[in-house]
């Protein structure tokens, strides 16, 4: 997507080498520096300390991460260890469990000394077909904005955190109908939530959007439940960490409340998220681990002054904070999925391709 006039992913290989580059997202949106991920170590502490983030770019991080260790030490038991460690990297997001199982069972077959090429070709298809399916998402959910779209004023989009193109490879998920929906010459406008403690919002989707030319307005996190009942929010999209089995919803902390308050509003509330992104081995949300993080990021805030970044401390000396970092939306509250196979009223109707419809005889 775009960066000024050039054109970038999240994450890329150098071609035919073992030299892996990302944006990092630790210093957007001050500063637009990118960094490389040379070792197995580099990609876990990328991960862990959120200069990639978001659930498929973390997936795609961490199948590059296992071909860097292979790259190094070329034996199942460092491909096991590799994985272990990625995994223990961050617990929320289902899309790294399933690069590392894909990275596993792809690589399960492959002589040892074709091991290395071979992990990076899969690590790089995971990369394109994530481009690919966060594509399709959009193609797939910009009906929802543009039938919406009734010329008196813009289609007003709420999305919370950033599920855009920077927590992919390309596209992202609940920013990519509304990328479309722009392109395509809808009169599209998006209520950024700031997304404490980290700000994903303010510092992440508000520079995307920004770059790509879409008009958006940042907002702070409680203001969303006030502009739906003054009928300033015609829809609202987020992305997901994990859909388990029933469509419970794992999110960025406050999703629930912006989704209880599109149901007490009447305002559709969607998902948009990669079928990779789907737990199927848990039943409902109240299994899955929701990261704590630390107190720091909720004692202080991020931001720029004249003499550069820097954190401030925002209460008492000596308080003490707590931090989840995710959030449950039940089912029940959520109006539509829409995945790279379409869009639906259940997690069920878009977790697979739909059977092809019957010829007539
Ligand atoms: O803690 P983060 O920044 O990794 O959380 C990201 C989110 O919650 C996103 O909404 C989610 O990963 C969907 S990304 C397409």
């Amino acid at each position: 997507m775009r960066v000024g006039d050039a054109w970038y992913r999240s994450i890329w290989r150098e071609r035919d080498a073992a030299r892996v580059h990302a944006i990092d997202q630790t210093r957007l949106p001050h500063a637009f520096e990118v960094f490389e991920i040379s070792t197995l170590e580099d990609a876990v502490r990328a991960i862990a300390d959120m200069q990639v983030r978001g659930a498929p770019l973390i997936g795609a991080t961490a199948a590059y991460g296992v071909a860097l260790a292979l790259a190094a030490r070329n034996t199942p038991e460092d491909l096991d260890d590799a994985a272990r460690r990625l995994f223990e990297a961050r617990p929320t997001a289902v899309n790294l469990r399933w690069a590392l199982d894909r990275m596993k069972r792809t690589l399960a077959t492959v002589p040892a000394g074709e091991r290395v090429d071979a992990a990076f070709a899969e690590a790089d298809r995971i990369c394109d077909e994530d481009a690919q399916v966060n594509e399709a998402i959009g193609d797939h959910a910009l009906g929802l904005i543009r039938e919406r779209a009734n010329g008196s004023r813009p289609v007003n989009v709420l999305t919370h955190c950033n599920a855009g193109w920077l927590a992919t490879v390309d596209w992202g998920t609940a920013l990519a109908p509304i990328y479309k929906a722009f392109d395509a010459g809808v009169d599209v406008h998006v209520w950024v939530d700031e997304t404490r403690p980290r700000n994903q919002g303010a510092s992440l989707t508000m520079w995307e959007l920004m770059n790509h030319g879409v008009p958006c307005t940042l907002i702070v996190d409680n203001a969303g439940g006030h502009l739906m009942q003054r009928g300033q929010v015609d829809l609202c999209i987020v992305g997901s960490d994990r859909t388990t089995a029933n469509g419970d919803v794992c999110n960025k902390i406050g999703t629930y409340l912006k989704a209880l308050a599109a149901h007490d509003n009447g305002v559709p509330f969607f998902v948009a998220l990669p079928c990779s992104t789907i737990d199927a081995t848990l039943a409902s949300g109240g299994d899955i681990p929701i990261e704590e993080r630390g107190e720091a990021e909720v004692l202080t805030m991020a931001g720029a002054a004249t003499q550069g970044p820097c954190r401030v401390d925002i209460a008492a000396p000596g308080a003490r904070a707590a931090n989840p970092a995710f959030d449950v939306t039940p089912a029940r509250l959520v109006t539509g999925y829409v995945t790279e196979h379409g869009a639906g009223a259940s997690i069920d109707a878009v977790s697979a391709p739909a059977p092809a419809a019957a010829t007539a005889s």
